[in-house]
């Protein structure tokens, strides 16, 4: 059995090459409108989406991610030209579970537009580190957030790797 969302589900794949254009307002805002709708612990909408487009941003995110790794002078960031931030309410017990469905949501979205995105992890270590909560003080975050992943978007530049096969055991029905 199969319809459009199915297919959408299956076929999205990580991207990590991007043409430079930013992505049109009308596909940021369907893509982010789609991240609001995930399902959420108690239905409290707990994360925040974090829109990120200005080149020097986006170096020092790149930087910080990179750092976390031990890899300075790479771009996780593959020159994609959006990142969205999801963070997390830290005071929420479901912080990371209502986080990654967001982005779940983000991906599958952008998938359906015919968008690129990846995961991106390592934002929580990033806004662990005073410089990210410095950061999230400059763009008027208050509170406790715990970084849950950047979903990196825009227009693919190359075929991104075919999925693997499904494996074997992958489900078990009792
Ligand atoms: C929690 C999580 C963290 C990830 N972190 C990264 C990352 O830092 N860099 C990257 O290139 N891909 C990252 N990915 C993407 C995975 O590598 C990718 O989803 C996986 O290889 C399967 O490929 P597909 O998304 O094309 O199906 C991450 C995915 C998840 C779910």
């Amino acid at each position: 059995m199969t319809n459009e969302t199915l297919e959408t589900l299956k076929t999205r794949r990580s991207c990590r090459a991007y043409k430079p254009d930013q992505v049109s307002e009308e596909e940021l805002n369907a893509v982010l409108e789609a991240g609001t709708y995930a399902p959420t612990a108690m239905g409290l909408q707990s994360p925040k989406i974090v829109v990120i487009q200005d080149p020097e941003t986006r170096a020092l995110l790149s930087r910080m991610n990179a750092a976390v790794m031990g890899r300075e002078g790479s771009d996780p960031m593959y020159g994609a030209p959006t990142y969205l931030l999801v963070l997390a309410d830290a005071a929420r017990p479901t912080a990371q579970q209502d986080g990654s469905l967001v982005m779940g949501n983000l991906m599958n979205a952008a998938a359906s537009l015919g968008l690129g995105s990846c995961w991106i992890n390592r934002a929580r270590e990033m806004f662990d580190s005073a410089e990210g909560k410095a950061l999230l003080t400059r763009w008027g975050i208050q509170g406790e957030w715990q970084g849950v992943g950047f979903c990196i978007l825009g227009y693919p530049a190359a075929d991104p790797k075919p999925a693997a096969p499904r494996k074997a055991d992958y489900i078990v029905r009792v």
